[in-house]
């Protein structure tokens, strides 16, 4: 994920093509719910790409923004001031972007391997290729003997888990996971976020994940960290280091 000062034109060639390879770009982007006095600022200004191949952590307290921006990156909230763009991705973008929400997001009167397929059916998959495709994915996050359950029947950590083998489906060339390993326990998360990283670099696609946990952060190369709404600071990590720069 790139920062950019939103107040500056493109300085070189080298970042208008960064522009256009951007897989989602947010330009001065806000996001405020309620009006008034009731107003609340969920995200100032933002500006900054995510490019093919980034593999981003988003942390921060909690409320400080990181849902809400990544709702912004998906397009499921539109920036009340700002833009935000997908210069890459087709102008139909919903099949290249897969969000693991945050909360309970599985449709209760679909078994595992349905909801998992969903997407794909959806985008016009024949039934049983979007099964087979399910399927591998669930055994990824190693949630294949889940398949024919109901989400009423799973703990919080396996719904979370099947989540994330829903978007693993979709073999989107964005993905946005929030909080992805926020209700597992700590050997599970680790094996859940191997299964993103995998599939990240199996497709090229990029990577950016909200995290309360140091240990995910610490394995994602780009750290942003979030304060009321605002993206604070920015670190890199290189593999063989484990301190941030
Ligand atoms: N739909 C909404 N309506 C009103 N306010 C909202 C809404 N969604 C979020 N907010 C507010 O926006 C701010 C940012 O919330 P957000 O969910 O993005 O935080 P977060 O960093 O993801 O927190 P957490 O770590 O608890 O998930 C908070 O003050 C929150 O109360
Ligand atoms: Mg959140």
């Amino acid at each position: 994920m790139t920062p950019r000062d939103p107040s500056s034109p493109p300085a070189s060639a080298q970042e208008s093509g960064n522009a256009r390879s951007a897989l989602v770009a947010c330009r001065d982007a806000a996001l405020t719910f309620g009006l008034g006095t009731r107003a609340v600022v969920a995200v100032h200004g933002a500006s900054l790409s995510v490019q093919p191949s980034d593999r981003l952590a988003v942390v921060g307290p909690s409320g400080s923004g990181k849902s809400s921006l990544l709702h912004l990156l998906a397009g499921l909230e539109r920036p009340t001031s700002g833009t935000v763009t997908w210069p890459a991705l087709a102008e139909d973008a919903r099949n290249e972007i897969g969000l693991v929400f945050q909360g309970d997001s599985l449709i209760p009167a679909l078994d595992v391997a349905e909801n998992t397929a969903l997407p794909l059916v959806l985008a016009g998959r024949h039934q049983r290729q979007a099964r087979e495709a399910a399927l591998d994915a669930l055994a990824r996050v190693d949630a294949a003997a889940l398949a024919d359950r109901l989400p009423e029947e799973l703990s919080g950590g396996q719904a979370q888990g099947v989540a994330v083998a829903r978007v693993l489906a979709q073999a989107p060339r964005l993905i946005l996971a929030d909080e992805p390993t926020g209700r597992l326990d700590h050997a599970t998360g680790a094996h859940v976020l191997t299964a993103l990283l995998t599939a990240a670099d199996t497709t090229g696609a990029a990577l950016v994940i909200t995290t309360h946990d140091p240990s995910v952060a610490a394995r994602l190369s780009t750290r942003f960290t979030m304060r009321d709404g605002r993206v604070l600071t920015v670190g890199h990590r290189s593999p063989d280091r484990e301190t941030d720069s």
